[in-house]
């Protein structure tokens, strides 16, 4: 019983410290790489302020505007879906997406296979930050 108990407790350190590693995980990006990495985004998306749709729709702002909401875009039923739920583009969700779009999003239309390297998304949102007018 002792050693189920103190196997439980290292469990639940290991939980608590794996939490405090997920919310950390997005930090530490490196706004000039992101820009190269942003390069994979381009042919479907722009980021500035009033910049067209292409085949994705514009990002400016996007970490405070919400999910689905441009206004002259027309989204998939997955990504209608997945905003009705009451999610948020955050620098977290937008980790999670970026990795895998429809395994966060299931029925998407964003066909990009994701971003399977930390370190890519790290410095992708780094440069999302400034490039969508999140943080001047
Ligand atoms: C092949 C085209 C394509 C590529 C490449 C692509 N996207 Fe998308 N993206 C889309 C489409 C289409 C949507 C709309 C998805 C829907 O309605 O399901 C979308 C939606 C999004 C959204 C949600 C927008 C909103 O208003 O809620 C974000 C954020 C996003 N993309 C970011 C990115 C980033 C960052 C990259 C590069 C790593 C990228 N996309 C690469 C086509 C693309």
């Amino acid at each position: 019983m002792k050693s189920a108990m103190s196997s439980l407790a290292a469990l639940a350190l290991a939980l608590t410290f794996s939490g405090a590693a997920l919310a950390a995980d997005w930090e530490g990006g490196d706004a000039t790489k992101g820009a190269k990495v942003f390069k994979k985004c381009q042919a479907c998306h722009t980021v500035e302020k009033d910049g067209p749709n292409r085949v994705g729709p514009n990002l400016y702002n996007i970490m405070d505007r919400g999910i689905a909401t441009h206004a002259d875009y027309n989204y998939s039923k997955g990504m209608k879906t997945f905003a009705a739920s009451g999610a948020k583009w955050t620098e977290e969700t937008l980790f999670q997406y970026l990795e895998k779009p429809a395994a966060l999003v299931p029925g998407t239309n964003m066909s990009f296979a994701g971003l399977k390297k930390e370190q890519d998304r790290k410095d992708l949102l780094a440069y999302l930050e400034t490039a969508t007018g999140h943080q001047q």
